[in-house]
């Protein structure tokens, strides 16, 4: 049932600061992440993530967070391609397949070769006793419950959720006695478990602020997505979203690369959705939001408060060390009201199905 919601799409944004909660039941233990089911592994040399669409972008995410808290070298692989190359895998990795469904054909394969190889994979997966799930050597399930809405939202946010949870479970196997370390993991374990408050509070807004750009942007017929660091991977899926719910064109892109060609595209009519968030990058980023200014092109610039730039439509979201939790709904948002606002099946995107089965 859709609880009175328009879409399911719409009820499964509203749902993530539940599905933050839900996340993290059981896997706090004070200051420690509890993944059982990963303790009878090794620690790995180096981690391979696999993964398609969305959950490829919640891979890549990660990869920042793996390597500044696991301290383990990370390579992030989109499943199709991995599958037909000749991968030479390290003798001490783990593979990461990462899959809402647990069903889709190019992520199972790429299980099933690392397998065969005599390679432990780890899944995360969504739906209970799916292919992925049963076909690993160990499953981390987010508990996101049922989505039932093609695009995927909630079930990325759970996805994020358990991920970082892997990276900070993997330094507390590797650091356990540096007190810095325990520090720093303590600080973004407490930002974490503040998320579902701030997110809660900050939902109705941001569906305002998303409808308000919508209608606004909805000439558009091309849309940038960027990001920095962290914010890179964001951008990846907030393009993505739109495309596939609203038939407009979007690219992501990683800030720093747009001056190496995409800038060209620039001019009144091909806006920008850019992600500043209040981290090292933020100079930078906004350097580039002045590039993209100064050549005319608009811009929808999503800021932490207490940060400030110089442009028309800032879209202001909560202070925390952990935006991409609060930008991720604000973009699945965006889509959300825009594709209503220009009459396309939300739930339905053409074309599309929610798990693909096929290669
Ligand atoms: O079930 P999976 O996570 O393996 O699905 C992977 C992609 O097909 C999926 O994330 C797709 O990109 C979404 N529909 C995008 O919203």
């Amino acid at each position: 049932a859709k609880d009175g919601y328009k879409h399911f799409m719409l009820k499964e944004i509203m749902e993530q600061p539940k599905v933050l909660r839900d996340c993290l039941v059981g896997r706090l233990q004070d200051d420690r992440v509890c993944l059982p089911e990963l303790d009878g592994l090794p620690v790995p040399g180096s981690i391979r993530i696999i993964a398609c669409g969305t959950s490829y972008n919640a891979g890549l995410w990660s990869q920042y967070y793996l390597e500044q808290f696991a301290e383990i070298p990370v390579i992030v692989e989109i499943a199709s391609e991995f599958r037909y190359r000749k991968p030479i895998l390290k003798a001490d990795e783990l593979i990461v397949v990462i899959s809402q469904s647990g069903e889709t054909a190019d992520t199972l394969g790429a299980l099933r070769l690392c397998k065969e190889k005599g390679y432990p994979v780890v899944g995360i997966c969504n739906v209970l006793g799916s292919s992925v799930a049963r076909e690993a050597s160990a499953c981390l399930y987010t508990q996101a419950g049922p989505e039932i809405s093609v695009a995927s939202t909630k079930a990325m946010l759970s996805q994020m959720v358990l991920l970082l949870l892997l990276a900070l479970y993997y330094g507390q196997r590797k650091n356990a006695d540096c007190s810095h370390a325990k520090k720093l993991r303590a600080g973004i374990l407490n930002e974490l478990k503040a998320l579902p408050e701030i997110l809660e509070g900050a939902l109705p807004v941001m569906r305002d602020k998303a409808k308000k750009f919508a209608y606004q942007y909805a000439y558009a017929k091309s849309f940038f997505y960027l990001g920095r660091g962290t914010a890179y991977s964001l951008a990846l899926e907030g393009a993505l979203k739109l495309k596939e719910l609203s038939y407009i064109h979007a690219e992501g892109y990683a800030t720093g690369e747009i001056k190496h060609g995409p800038i060209a595209l620039i001019d009144p009519d091909f806006p920008t959705f850019a992600l500043a968030f209040d981290d090292d990058n933020f100079n930078k980023v906004c350097s580039g939001i002045l590039e993209i200014k100064s050549r005319q092109g608009n811009v929808i610039a999503l800021l932490q408060e207490g940060t400030e730039l110089e442009n028309n439509d800032l879209w202001y979201i909560p202070q925390t060390k952990l935006p991409e939790f609060l930008a991720l709904p604000a973009m699945q948002l965006f889509s959300y009201e825009m594709a209503d606002y220009l009459g396309k099946d939300v739930d339905q995107p053409r074309n599309l199905a929610k798990s693909v089965t096929v290669e």
